[in-house]
């Protein structure tokens, strides 16, 4: 049975412009999430807040967009905006765990109110002309709170329910509580969609385990470690060689991006360095790259460093997940 692998949004992170290079030079994915869009309103829509998102099946990658919001007419209004414009998926985003958003009941903080998620999406559900589906958590505060929100996700034709198994309050540190997961499989009556720590092909194995007949995975900073992970995933060898040289091309793309689209310089690098906090735990002294990526101050100096870490010893899955663990400290 060959998984259905997604790509994770990361607001910040995988703009438009990582996406494309990501599917152009590497590939491996079924879809990739667009990071959620936010303050759309209920009248007309900005076409800023849409410059991330491509033409739908842009060059056979699909994109799905994804929304952050508390207001049924808001979600109506961008969902149906995007329907004509091809795309026939539009995310719901119950997850996000930052105070900002979530203090205002919007992300998870809407899952202690599973009264209000009912409101929403008994206005959604009757208007929207995409598909809904959902991304969330186990809860805002307790992983109990899931249990209260399924219920109401059955009474809805959602198309499928990405869930992360970690709290809001967790944020992205600790573990991602696959059995918990395991738990709510039994009380969904929408495809469940796994999310949460898989950083190699093996970790992948073990949660299969687990979790039989599962078929739907999303990768999150796993793919941002090791862009290759989807492919590794699919059983794909890839010669350290073409590696280096995907990974060449991917970078370009990026690099491109930043000194065309972002500015002033010192943004160009500032993404680039996001990016590298977690890429850089594909190579075997991870830290040592990303110190001296950091210290760069201006564009030679980033590309020196960049070049001299993409020409480095590749990690293996041992340093990848010491990577990754490090990262959910
Ligand atoms: C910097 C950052 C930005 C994120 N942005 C989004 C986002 O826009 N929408 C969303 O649904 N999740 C977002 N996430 C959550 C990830 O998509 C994913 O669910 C999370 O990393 C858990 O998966 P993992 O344990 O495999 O990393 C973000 C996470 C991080 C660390």
């Amino acid at each position: 049975m060959q998984p259905v692998l997604m790509m994770a949004p990361f607001r910040g992170l995988s703009l438009k412009a990582y996406r494309q290079a990501l599917a152009r030079h590497i590939g491996g994915y079924d879809s990739y999430y667009a990071p959620f869009i936010s303050g759309t309103g209920t009248t007309s829509i900005h076409p800023s807040k849409l410059v991330d998102l491509p033409a739908a099946n842009d060059g056979g990658t699909t994109t799905i967009p994804q929304l952050i919001s508390n207001r049924a007419d808001e979600i109506i209004l961008l969902g149906n905006a995007l329907y004509e414009r091809g795309y026939d998926e539009l995310n719901w985003n119950l997850g996000c765990p930052f105070a900002r958003i979530a203090n205002k009941k919007r992300g998870c903080g809407l899952l202690p109110h599973p009264e209000e998620i009912e409101r929403i999406l008994d206005k959604v559900c009757r208007e929207l002309k995409p598909r809904l589906s959902v991304k969330t958590r186990l809860g805002k505060t307790e992983p109990g709170e899931i249990l209260r929100i399924l219920p109401v996700f059955n009474q809805y034709p959602i198309k499928h329910i990405i869930l992360h198994p970690r709290t809001g309050k967790q944020l992205y540190r600790g573990k991602a509580r696959a059995e918990a997961f395991k738990e709510c499989l039994k009380h969904s009556a929408h495809p469940l969609v796994y999310n949460g720590d898989i950083y190699h092909a093996g970790r992948l194995k073990k949660l299969q385990e687990l979790l039989p007949g599962q078929r739907h995975w999303m990768l999150g900073r796993g793919a941002l470690i090791n862009p290759f992970l989807a492919r590794e995933i699919r059983g794909h060898f890839i010669s350290d060689n073409k590696k280096r040289e995907g990974l060449e091309a991917f970078h370009r793309s990026l690099w491109e991006h930043a000194k065309g689209h972002i500015f002033p310089e010192k943004r160009q690098i500032g993404w680039m360095k996001a990016l590298w906090h977690y890429l850089s735990g594909l190579f075997a002294h991870g830290e040592h790259l990303f110190c001296q990526i950091k210290r760069a101050q201006d564009s030679g100096e980033y590309l020196r460093a960049a070049h001299h870490a993409i020409a480095q010893e590749f990690a293996g899955d041992k340093g990848i997940e010491a990577h990754f663990m490090r990262l959910t400290r």
